[in-house]
């Protein structure tokens, strides 16, 4: 029997959890230190502690703390200064959050194509998508895997736009051994319950180019230069740009610094479950009955997301509908910002969204937390086998009523002519993480 991982029985009546959130003991001890402290409001000593840390472990030049990740790439888009008329290029297959920010600045998100390969976008889209009017490149590091960083800042710096990386679920993965969110002008990470690491809500903004720090304070402090006061450069503080409330409490603060201070160990389990996922549907992906995440060399995640491409739409809601059954959650991921209302209301599609089509109708991402216990991990795979196997009987079934033969002689379902997800499989198998 299925021992029930489930966390929040209203949500979701599914036996097996797609994400419990870590919580160790220090979050409690840190909450009360802050409590005692007297200083509940935000920018007090946790803070800074959290602050210190980014810095510390993203090489970023100055790292602020905001009440999530959204707000932070809404600070990240009144620092690149965009306006109507203005384009910005980014990944449609993207949490709309990437694209709200700038829209709610009047720019337009110009949508392009991931590779099928990682899921990131693809530069060579990028690069034909640049206008005139285009100001920044803002690349999704999806599943917290690194998006092709050479070719992004190459391009970014042959055409003078800035760079905005969201980091969203990439803490403490790195390209070529350099921290991601750390290539960028900006970049913004996530501490959403459903990230590695979390504080419930909370995010950070990373700011790299020296220029933009003085006014990230402010923007961040209603617009004032309270930051100034708190430093002693001046004796009051006044109203000098726009801005909005962007900064969490202490009590915020404190939670997210045990949960920074055990990102490490938190990482490092959720790459051991990734890891055994992988080897277990090799021969799924050998057999053309999955596609499986593909980690280029160079590149070092976190273990935030081990997802599997289905061959096919149809496939992909059996799929759900079985592993539905059997109590386990396996989600689907993002709707691709172009199919959405606004999306076609406020963006514009760049080149063809072939791969962008392929992740959002047939990705499933797998249960995966901290110290997620080798049985339940079992589970996950056994069952994932068995619906892959009943996917792979009724495909045959179907072969055989319709007199199709196999006459490649593969044991596979043979995918629709239009569904070619599993021939984009990389030859090269993926280094360890
Ligand atoms: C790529 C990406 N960007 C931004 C966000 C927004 O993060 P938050 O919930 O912290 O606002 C998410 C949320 O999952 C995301 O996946």
């Amino acid at each position: 029997m299925i021992q029930n991982y489930g966390d929040d029985q209203h949500r979701s009546r599914a036996s097996i959890q797609f994400n419990r959130p870590s919580l160790g003991t220090t979050e409690l001890r840190y909450i009360s230190q802050a409590l005692a402290s007297g200083h509940r409001h935000g920018d007090g000593s946790f803070t800074a502690r959290c602050h210190e840390w980014l810095v510390a472990r993203t090489n970023c030049r100055v790292a602020l703390l905001t009440t999530s990740c959204t707000t932070a790439l809404e600070m990240a888009a009144i620092l690149a200064g965009v306006g109507p008329g203005d384009e910005v290029v980014m990944p449609s297959y993207t949490f709309v959050s990437t694209a709200n920010a700038f829209v709610l600045r009047g720019a337009t998100p110009v949508l392009v194509d991931v590779d099928p390969a990682t899921q990131n976008i693809d530069p060579e889209q990028v690069e034909r998508a640049i206008t005139p009017r285009t100001k920044a490149i803002v690349p999704v590091h999806y599943a917290g895997v690194a998006c092709d960083m050479d070719a992004l800042c190459a391009i970014a710096r042959r055409h003078g736009l800035l760079l905005i990386e969201d980091a969203a679920q990439a803490l403490l993965s790195t390209y070529r051994g350099r921290p991601l969110g750390s290539f960028g002008q900006l970049g913004t990470i996530s501490f959403h319950d459903t990230k590695n690491t979390s504080s419930g809500e909370g995010g950070a903004l990373l700011v790299n180019d020296p220029a933009l720090v003085e006014r990230a304070y402010v923007i961040r402090d209603k617009g004032t230069n309270r930051h100034q006061m708190l430093r002693g450069e001046v004796d009051k503080y006044t109203w000098c740009d726009v801005g909005s409330s962007f900064l969490p409490s202490e009590v915020t603060a404190a939670f997210l610094l045990a949960q920074l201070e055990a990102s490490d160990a938190t990482a490092e389990s959720r790459r051991h479950t990734w890891q055994t996922y992988h080897r277990a549907f090799a021969a799924a992906e050998a057999q053309g009955l999955v596609r499986r995440p593909f980690i280029p060399p160079g590149c070092e995640h976190n273990g935030h997301i081990y997802y599997l491409i289905l061959p096919s739409t149809a496939a992909r809601g059996v799929f759900l509908a079985r592993m539905k059954e059997r109590g386990i959650s396996a989600p689907f991921h993002y709707v691709p910002l172009h199919d959405s209302p606004a999306g076609r209301r406020f963006g514009r599609v760049g080149g063809s969204l072939a791969a962008t089509e392929i992740a959002g109708s047939r990705l499933i991402r797998l249960p995966l937390w901290r110290d997620m216990p080798a049985e339940v991990v079992s589970t996950v795979i056994a069952e994932v086998w068995n619906v892959l196997t009943e996917l792979k009987i009724a495909s045959l079934a179907e072969e055989d009523a319709s007199g199709v033969s196999r006459a490649d002689g593969r044991d596979a379902p043979r995918p629709a002519a239009a569904d070619t997800a599993c021939a984009h499989s990389p030859s090269t198998p993926a280094p360890a993480p």
